[in-house]
Formats: C-alpha cells, sequence, structure tokens
C-alpha cells in the first residue's frame, strides 16, 4: 500500500495510541502526509515529541500532530485521555489501536493480566468513551492491530486467568489471548456499529522488527528473526489499507498483507465475542 497524498483526508482526523516508536509511529506519519491530523497518545511526551516534530516537518505545517498522555495499564488514565481529547470538541474519523506489549509480565492498576489489560481492555475503553464522536463523524473506521499471536489461543479464554498476574515463563500465551481479545472485539464492534457508518478492521501486521519483543526472552529471539523480520514501514501497510482502503463493507473482518484473513476457529465465535464484549463492558464499569 503505497497512499499518496490526498486532499480528501484533509480535515479529517485520527487518534493512534502507541505512535512513538514502530508501527505506531509510521502509521502517524504516513496518515499525516495524506491531510489528517494526528493524535498520538502514549505513555511519554518527550519520545512521542520526536514524531510530532518529524510529522511538522513532513507536510510543513506546525498544527496537524499532537500528543495525549495515555497510559492502557490504568482504566483511569483512558478515562482522562479520552476526556482530553472529546474536551477539544473536535471530530474523530479514525481510531487505531495500535499500542501493544508482548512479554512483560504482571497486573495492570486495576488488577487484569498485563498483556490482556493493555492490549485488550485499555483500547476496548477507549474505543467505547470514542464511540459517540465517531458516530457522529462518519464515516468512520476502527482499526485494531491485532497478531497472528492469536493462534496461540486455541483453547479459548480463561476468565479467572484475565484478573490474575501473568503465569506463563514468557508472557507469550496470554500475548496470544490478548490478541484474539483484540479480533473479537473488532467483530463485534462492527455488530454494534451495524449501520452507523463506522466500519471496523482487525490486523496481523506482520513479524515486524520494533521494539515490541523487547520483554521477551532473549534465547527466543533468533527464531523470531529466522522468520524474516519486516522493516516498521513494510508493518504499517496493512494498518494504513484498514484506515484508508479496505471497503466499509467489510467491516468487523481480519486483514493480513492487506488482504481479508481468516482468523482461527476460535477468533470467528461468535458468541464468544460477545461474551467477552459484555464481560469487558462489567469491568470497564465496575472500575468507575
Ligand atoms: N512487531 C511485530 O512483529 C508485531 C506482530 C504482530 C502484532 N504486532 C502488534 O503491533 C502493534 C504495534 O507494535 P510494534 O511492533 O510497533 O511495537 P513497539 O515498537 O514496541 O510499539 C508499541 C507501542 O505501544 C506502546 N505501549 C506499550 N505499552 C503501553 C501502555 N501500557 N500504555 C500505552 N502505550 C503502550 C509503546 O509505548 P512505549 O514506547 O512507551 O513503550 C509503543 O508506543 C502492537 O499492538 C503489537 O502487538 C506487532
Amino acid at each position: 500500500m503505497n497512499p499518496s497524498v490526498n486532499s480528501s483526508y484533509q480535515g479529517r482526523v485520527a487518534l493512534i495510541t502507541g505512535a512513538n516508536v514502530g508501527i505506531g509511529r509510521v502509521t502517524a506519519l504516513r496518515l499525516a502526509e495524506v491531510g489528517f491530523t494526528v493524535f498520538l497518545a502514549g505513555r511519554s511526551a518527550q519520545r512521542t515529541q520526536a514524531v510530532i516534530d518529524e510529522i511538522h516537518a513532513a507536510v510543513k505545517s506546525p498544527d496537524r500532530a499532537f500528543y495525549l498522555p495515555l497510559q492502557l495499564d490504568d482504566l483511569n488514565s483512558v478515562r482522562a485521555c479520552a476526556a482530553q481529547f472529546l474536551a477539544l470538541e473536535r471530530p474523530l474519523h479514525l481510531l487505531i489501536n495500535n499500542a501493544g506489549m508482548a512479554g512483560d509480565k504482571g497486573q495492570t492498576r486495576q488488577g487484569f493480566e498485563k498483556a490482556f489489560g493493555v492490549n485488550h481492555l485499555g483500547h476496548f475503553l477507549l474505543t467505547q468513551l470514542l464511540l459517540d464522536t465517531l458516530k457522529a463523524s462518519a464515516p468512520a473506521r476502527v482499526v485494531t492491530v491485532a497478531s497472528r499471536a492469536h493462534l496461540m489461543a486455541y483453547q479459548g479464554v480463561d476468565w479467572q486467568a484475565l484478573q490474575q498476574t501473568t503465569r506463563s515463563l514468557t508472557g507469550t500465551v496470554e500475548y496470544g489471548v490478548s490478541k484474539l481479545a483484540n479480533i473479537l472485539f473488532s467483530a463485534h464492534l462492527a455488530k454494534v456499529l451495524a449501520g452507523s457508518g463506522v466500519s471496523t478492521y482487525a490486523l496481523h501486521p506482520g513479524v515486524v522488527d520494533t521494539e515490541v519483543w523487547r520483554e521477551v526472552p532473549r534465547f527466543l529471539r533468533p527464531l523470531l528473526r529466522l522468520r524474516g523480520l519486516l522493516t516498521p514501514e513494510e508493518g504499517a501497510q496493512t494498518t494504513l489499507y484498514c484506515a484508508l482502503q479496505a471497503p466499509a463493507n467489510e467491516s468487523g473482518l481480519y486483514y493480513d498483507k492487506c488482504r481479508v484473513k481468516t482468523p482461527s476457529r476460535i477468533a470467528q465465535d461468535a458468541e464468544l465475542a460477545e461474551q467477552l464484549w459484555n464481560q469487558s463492558l462489567q469491568w470497564v464499569k465496575a472500575d468507575q
């Protein structure tokens, strides 16, 4: 995918999580280059500023990229991030749930398993809080960066484990469950948003040479390299395809290499998707 400058995106607004490095950084840059104003939500103003400066230099304008503080492992921070954006009274045409971690172990501030809390529940709440604005801004899109790693979660969801500390040695089992949750979430979100003009996409970006592997034990990293790592530029292509080109009537599907791909059997389980949706709603409401 090679989005060319397209004035039809002028005036459109995107919010992307985890855009200070990796796939998110490239995604934010390319969206700004085609005309979007981009809000970069992340944990470090300082580290995000470098990307904001890069964007402003690329688009030759000083007001097309902004930072929003966001810690996805704290639901209060997610609420504050959404509130800060909503207070600006801007439209929102594109939400990209990109941030993610793999291999970090523990629990979030509210006691959820770390990968599930950061990769799924934080983004679930952020999306809920921005839904009315997305609908009011339609046509709009929600793109969630999932992973082929969802295939590891073939045994389904252990609901109790989601409220405990990470149990596996490498954290990769829990990462797989969190990425399964991303796909189930995106599929159910499409049903909730049917007829609203807001379409949703989940995707695998490829195996990409980014910092996401920093917590993965060193002895496992050569295995990743053997699989042929993509550059972050290459890794952003499927996100950009879903954000800019995928047909709106393909809402709720999963993509790989800029094409629709059938995810695992369990990731297609509509009942499980609804159960996850309802449980996630209860969890974020209980915390208020
Ligand atoms: N790289 C791959 O091979 C690959 C494969 C499949 C899927 N993915 C997915 O692609 C997405 C982007 O990852 P990447 O490869 O670009 O990795 P990355 O370079 O490590 O970027 C991850 C981003 O997520 C942010 N983040 C992590 N934990 C956070 C938290 N608690 N609160 C807020 N932000 C947080 C990071 O912020 P900090 O800089 O502050 O840590 C960073 O901006 C992730 O969802 C990942 O699961 C990646």
